[in-house]
């Protein structure tokens, strides 16, 4: 897609390939504990990209105000030290809270920006690009369709003569299992230049009640939002499996500073198509998401084993969230 400054072209084809679905999901659905967490992209198709906006609109849900705080008051501090013309923005989703940090390249007069936001939901990028353009004409969007697993390494690659800023917003970092958010670590700092910056949101830990009514809110949308998993499911792999018959719930594991969400079987049901058998016992549970929270200490701790320099670590004035500000070694 190409209308006037705004570019939209797929890198992967991640987002279409249910073969590669049925493989990972099978994978999955055959651990014990069932575990779908790894593979957190499957959240989001249209219906689970729109789930995720409402649940940023949930008041137990204080991630998205905390960083947009942060973001309102530091953007422009941000653009004057790194420098940056061209945003680089990986799961940009909505890109809400990106208006704070193209608004802030704005007023640093060094020209017109360039936007280049990656995600795996071509549904997202398409709105939010088109919404953009019309908040600001002068600003040149290259969105590209893509899977960080398959495509940020050839993204970051991509030719340019611009100091970038690489913004990893929301929290989202927190969703990888350890072993993949090293993988996804490596692969951003190999692709780092000099010039290039880091921009990274981290919810921090806090008690237990606060985390968990963000993940278990009171209309039920985040429940809404991990149910939508098995209609991915059912929809691209031609499963029929009853949403209804699982309930949502999440839990704050304190030791290992982490949500996480399940899924629980309400009742005996099994999955049976030529690429995918599976079989759920009533009251079974799938681990569908983890939700990682983070210390200055387990963020700095993070940066140094990624080969990252952390510049800095801003929050907001209630300590909720941080954004890491950092720079390859
Ligand atoms: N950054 C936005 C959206 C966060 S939701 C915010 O802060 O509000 C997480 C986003 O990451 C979604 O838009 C989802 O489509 C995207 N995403 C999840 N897994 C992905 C993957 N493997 N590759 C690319 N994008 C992914
Ligand atoms: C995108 N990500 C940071 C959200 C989170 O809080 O982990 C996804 C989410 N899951 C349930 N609610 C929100």
């Amino acid at each position: 897609m190409r209308e006037g400054n705004v570019e939209v072209i797929s890198l992967d084809e991640a987002g279409e390939d249910a073969g590669q679905m049925a493989r990972d999901v099978g994978a999955c659905l055959a651990a014990t504990p069932k575990d779908l967490s790894p593979w957190p992209k499957y959240f989001y198709d249209a219906e689970g990209s729109r789930l995720f906006e409402e649940i940023t609109a949930q008041p137990e849900y204080y991630q998205t105000g905390a960083e947009l705080s942060i973001l309102r008051s530091l953007s422009d501090g941000i653009v004057a030290r790194t420098r940056c013309r061209e945003l680089v923005e990986l799961g940009s989703g909505s890109a809400s809270k990106t208006r704070a940090l193209i608004d802030a390249m704005f007023n640093a007069n060094d020209g017109p920006p360039r936007y280049v936001p990656l995600d795996v939901s071509g549904s997202a990028l398409r709105e939010s690009g088109g919404r953009l353009i019309s908040e600001y004409p002068g600003l040149e969007i290259q969105g590209f369709i893509g899977d960080f697993d398959l495509s940020l390494g050839r993204l970051l690659g991509r030719p340019t003569d611009r100091n970038r800023l690489v913004a990893f917003l929301g929290g989202t970092i927190g969703n990888f299992t350890p072993e993949k958010r090293q993988e996804f670590l490596d692969t951003l700092r190999g692709g780092l230049r000099d010039g290039d910056r880091v921009l990274i949101g981290l919810d921090l830990v806090k008690d237990k009640r606060t985390l968990e009514a963000a993940y278990n809110d009171a209309a039920g949308v985040t429940a809404r939002f991990n149910r939508n998993m098995i209609r991915v499911i059912n929809h691209r792999l031609g499963t029929d499996l009853d949403p209804d018959l699982f309930s949502h719930r999440a839990i704050y594991d304190a030791d290992r500073q982490r949500i996480e969400m399940w899924l629980h079987s309400e009742a005996e049901q099994t999955i049976h198509t030529p690429d995918l058998e599976a079989h759920f016992e009533r009251g079974e549970g799938i681990r569908t998401e983890i939700s990682t929270k983070f210390t200055p200490d387990s963020a700095a701790r993070t940066f140094e084993e990624a080969s990252l320099q952390l510049l800095d670590l801003y929050t907001d004035d209630r300590d909720l969230f941080a954004l890491a500000l950092g720079k390859a070694v």
